[in-house]
């Protein structure tokens, strides 16, 4: 590779190469999911595919907030085989990444995701019981929830309430599809908006998905005190 990687947006470890996203891979010589690598002065970077994580496709629409940093904790729910984690993992080298997953198929692949990458803590949990895991986690400075669910608002507010630090932010991947297939995006978008502001949380920003996923929304959120 010849251009030198460039910080994203001064975004901490999410790098701009050749026109792609990247991470500096932490454990260099090991793909997570088939991404490509690249190498620049003997260091490695995985290129991070937006169609393939949420995270990146809210980063490449314009993400503004970016709470990540080297010392991050994260709760991370529907963490499922370890895609957008292992970026999160790249990123937030000494702090750690609890992953809530219920699917024992996916979670098999997050535990040996998790041998190899020590900042990644598999639970096998369901993210509606937020008490069942409540002794493992410790309050977090970042939750992030994919889980696709009808009720995702839901499980996102009650685990900020139970996870989050006053001052953390809280990041919503909403999949309209998840709660009516049948209805326009946009209004559940709106109910969804109202649902979380009613609950007393503050959205700093609404980042539509497309192209990279359709019918998707990411909230990015704080307490609203
Ligand atoms: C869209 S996928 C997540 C993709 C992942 N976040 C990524 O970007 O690599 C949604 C995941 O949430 C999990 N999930 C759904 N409901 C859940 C729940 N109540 N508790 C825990 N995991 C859940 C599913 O099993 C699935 O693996």
């Amino acid at each position: 590779m010849e251009q030198e990687p460039q910080l994203w947006n001064n975004f901490t470890g999410v790098y701009h190469i050749d026109n792609h996203l990247a991470t500096n891979n932490i454990i260099p010589g090991q793909k997570v999911y088939g991404e490509q690598i690249k190498e620049y002065q003997g260091m490695e970077y995985r290129i991070w595919n937006p169609r393939r994580s949420k995270l990146a496709a809210a980063i490449l629409n314009g993400l503004k907030t970016f709470p990540f940093n080297e010392n991050s904790k994260v709760l991370y729910l529907g963490a499922s085989t370890g895609t957008t984690p292992s970026h999160i993992s790249d990123i937030v080298k000494k702090g750690l990444i609890y992953c809530v997953e219920f699917s024992p198929r996916m979670m098999r692949k997050l535990v040996d995701l998790s041998q190899i990458r020590s900042n990644l803590i598999p639970i096998l949990e369901d993210a509606t019981k937020p008490f069942n895991y409540l002794h493992l986690v410790e309050k977090v400075d970042i939750l992030y929830a994919d889980v696709a669910q009808p009720q995702q608002s839901k499980i996102f507010m009650e685990n900020m309430r139970l996870f989050l630090k006053e001052e953390g932010k809280g990041i919503l991947m909403l999949k309209a599809r998840s709660i009516d297939v049948t209805r326009n995006p946009d209004e559940i978008f709106q109910e969804e908006e109202s649902r979380l502001k009613t609950a007393g949380l503050r959205i700093l920003q609404k980042i539509d998905l497309k192209p990279y996923e359709k019918d998707h929304m990411a909230f990015v959120c704080e307490f609203g005190f």
